[in-house]
């Protein structure tokens, strides 16, 4: 479903911001990528969806390469970014059906889903007002609405608890879990370590650019007795 190879990326002459990261993952695989702040996860995240270009590397999404095919390979997922930056001056219903015209969504399937999606967020009510008057969750709700939507192969997002009451999270940990199980897959980053040994088939460690580990919750707890926080913690940085 998505294969990135040797993705390497450097802001600046001095730092490399990824070093030749490698990773695959398959259809109904949901991936949880964690790394401490600054590790690289955006930046990865940013180069899977064509928002930066990598110095080096390919991303290839459901058979589609990103450098050569992009349209094609940029149908094949949605994402929710880490923070809400969306229009302000367009209703919540209208930003919706925009989202829905870029991935042709019928008006059927549109109809049918918005209803669903946006009353488990509870946020069908505010959908005809204005998106400047939502809060920071109800534009997160939105947002992870909009990328529901299309129920495109792949579902990426960048942080995506960050702001949820704990109904809405619980809510996107069961629509993220019902995706895979109906043969998508979805990548997300958190830094929410418990949702990732809940929820997820298995689990990317990224530290200062580099993979560190990707494989499931028991393999990368070698040490049974250890929590994935007490794990996490050994297998990374904290100078
Ligand atoms: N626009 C930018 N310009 C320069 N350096 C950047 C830029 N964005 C990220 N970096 C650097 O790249 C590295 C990786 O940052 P990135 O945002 O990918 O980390 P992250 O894992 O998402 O961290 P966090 O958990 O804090 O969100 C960091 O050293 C950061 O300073
Ligand atoms: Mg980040």
């Amino acid at each position: 479903m998505l294969k990135i190879t040797e993705l390497t990326k450097s802001y600046d002459k001095k730092n490399k911001a990824l070093d030749n990261l490698t990773l695959e993952i398959k259809k109904g695989e949901l991936i949880g990528f964690i790394g401490p702040n600054g590790a690289g996860k955006t930046t990865t995240l940013k180069i899977i969806t064509g928002i930066i270009t990598a110095d080096k590397g390919i991303v290839e999404i459901d058979g589609n390469n990103l450098a050569t095919n992009a349209i094609a390979t940029k149908k094949s997922f949605t994402f929710v970014p880490d923070h809400p930056e969306i229009y302000e001056s367009i209703t919540g219903i209208d930003y919706l059906n925009f989202i829905a015209d870029i991935y042709d969504v019928s008006v059927e399937d549109r109809q049918e889903r918005i209803q669903r999606y946006s009353s488990q967020f509870q946020l069908d009510h505010a959908l005809g007002k204005k998106i400047n008057t939502y809060s920071h969750g109800m534009k997160q709700k939105l947002l992870i609405t909009a990328a529901l939507l299309p129920e495109a192969p792949l579902f990426i997002l960048d942080e995506p608890h960050v702001g949820l009451d704990p109904h809405s999270s619980r809510v996107l940990k069961n629509l993220m879990l019902e995706h895979c199980r109906k043969g998508g897959s979805v990548l997300f980053s958190t830094h929410v370590l418990e949702v990732v040994e809940n929820l997820c088939h298995k689990i990317a460690i990224i530290n200062k650019g580099n993979l560190i580990a990707f494989d499931t919750l028991d393999n990368i707890k070698q040490n049974k007795d250890l929590s994935l926080e007490e794990t996490f913690l050994e297998m990374t940085d904290h100078e």
